[in-house]
């Protein structure tokens, strides 16, 4: 099934216009004619599949610790939107079911990255491909992707024809890629490889398309940059300020 990927995709929905990875943040890139989004999904400690991007609640609720010890009940109780702005308080932490519920309302397509704590690589992808597997129809706007290889091989066994993404991003102790890259993503059979501008040189965009690859590139919010990835043939990338790029792009595909 062939993928079709827009030219950008909004980062957390679009994460520069109102509090990232809630269904506020969702509909506000629709209403910027935003194509995809990009969304984080995780558990909570009773396995419930939500969007939320850190391990800990502090960043970006008015909650604190580690999202794998709270339950979804609990989650609940938090509120996702007055560390961004006054105007968004009260905004609740959505799930996964809810977001998807929204997504179908406004036709957006959906990169869902898969973010496991710690432990629950394997738990966190079958929970989340659970509820896609009984909500979304049109897999050729959707792309499953982490930087995690358990998470990404047991999307493949779950659903091995939905598109596959490998996260890659600079190794912290040697700031390069892992040397491990290509076999990893031949190894997962991905289509799409979605890489850090840190490491987003020509070579490595030329490299990943040789080998039958899309590459992919986030997060780019200078439209100067994003002319320069569009030039290499990047056929698409991630963005906090979607509106800004779609505008700046030309239009060559
Ligand atoms: O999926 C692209 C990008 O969101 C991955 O990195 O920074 O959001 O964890 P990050």
């Amino acid at each position: 099934m062939s993928l079709k990927l827009p030219k950008v995709i909004g980062h957390r929905g679009a994460a520069a216009y109102a509090p990232e990875n809630t269904l506020e943040s969702i509909h506000t890139a629709a209403d910027m004619e935003v194509e995809w989004v990009e969304l984080d999904v995780k558990l909570t400690k009773d396995e419930v599949p939500i969007i939320f991007h850190d391990d800990e609640l502090d960043r970006t609720t008015n909650g604190s610790g580690r999202v794998a010890e709270k339950t979804y009940d609990e989650i609940r109780q938090f509120e996702a939107g007055s560390w961004y702005g006054e105007s968004f308080t009260g905004i609740k932490i959505p799930t996964l079911e809810e977001a998807v519920d929204v997504l179908i309302e406004r036709n957006l397509g959906l990169n869902l990255k898969i973010v496991p704590c710690h432990g629950r690589e394997k738990e966190t992808a079958e929970a989340a491909l659970d509820i896609l597997s009984q909500y979304w129809d049109d897999h050729t706007r959707l792309l499953i992707s982490s930087f995690d290889p358990v998470s990404l091989e047991t999307a493949q066994h779950m659903a091995p024809d939905w598109a596959r993404g490998l996260l890659l991003a600079a190794e912290p102790q040697t700031n390069e890629m892992n040397p491990e890259w290509k076999n990893i993503a031949d190894y997962l059979d991905v289509k799409t490889i979605n890489l850090d501008t840190q490491i987003a040189s020509r070579d490595v965009v030329d490299e990943v398309k040789e080998l039958g690859y899309s590459p992919l590139i986030y997060t780019v919010n200078d439209p100067i940059e994003a002319r320069k990835y569009q030039s290499w043939g990047v056929p698409s990338m991630f963005s906090d300020e979607p509106d800004i790029i779609i505008e700046n792009l030309l239009t060559i595909h």
